[in-house]
């Protein structure tokens, strides 16, 4: 399993990065103008810390553009991954990015069926939303296994990416269902670490050691 970051923020991928939550990047148009700035020189900066795939999405929706688009801004770094969205344009678009030899992300899959052409186009990694799927009302758990199953079956070497991971919750789903890679943003890994059963517990722990003399502590303690 891999864990990408779901970010376009440099703060959030140094901090992120000596923890091994950063095999890579996924950015977004909205993640991008969340940074404010040139989102080229953003995704120059990342690609100078990140070796991993960093996914950057094209902002057309017309396939001939979409291509072109692609082909600009595959020339950003060498470990760059275009983002596709999966509708009839981007799967237009995809095959002629796949010819080109262009890695691809194909983004916002809500229903595995979305996936099944690009699964068999054999491109990179597919993103099931697994966050704004159940905000749909749709069951994420079964969506994740389905599209699990439909890779499978179709012995097709694409990735399975779950995205939209709004919390731990989400998180464990998407490592139980079969992903290869989760995006996760870090507000999520905050979620994670800042559970208050877990703070509680630690700072009971330290309490009560607390209460053995000073001269007791002393040697276990000691760091020499
Ligand atoms: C990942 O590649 C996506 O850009 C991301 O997970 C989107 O998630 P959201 O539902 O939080 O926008």
């Amino acid at each position: 399993m891999e864990f990408f970051l779901d970010t376009a923020s440099i703060e959030d991928i140094k901090f992120y990065k000596p923890l091994g939550l950063v095999d890579g990047v996924t950015t977004n148009p909205a993640l991008l103008s969340k940074e404010g700035g040139d989102p080229i020189a953003q995704i120059k900066k990342i690609a100078e810390i990140v070796k991993g795939p960093i996914s950057v999405e094209v902002t057309y929706t017309e396939p001939r553009e979409m291509v072109k688009h692609a082909i600009k801004l595959n020339k950003l770094a060498p470990n760059v991954v275009i983002k596709v969205p999966a509708s009839i344009a981007g799967l237009t678009a995809a095959q002629e990015l796949k010819k080109a030899g262009i890695r691809m992300n194909i983004t916002l899959i809500f229903h595995p069926s979305q996936a099944v052409p690009f699964i068999q186009l054999e491109v990179d990694y597919v993103s099931l939303f697994v966050g704004r799927v159940e905000e749909f009302g749709l069951n994420n758990k079964e969506a994740i296994w389905q599209l699990r199953q439909s890779i499978d079956e179709m012995e097709s070497p694409t990735k399975l990416l779950s995205a939209s991971i709004r919390n731990p919750e989400y998180l464990l789903e998407a490592v139980i269902a079969g992903s290869d890679v989760l995006t996760v943003p870090p507000s999520c890994w905050q979620m994670v670490y800042k559970n208050p059963i877990f703070q509680l517990g630690e700072r009971d722990f330290l309490k009560s050691w607390r209460t053995l003399p000073a001269t007791a502590r002393k040697e276990y303690e000691s760091l020499d």
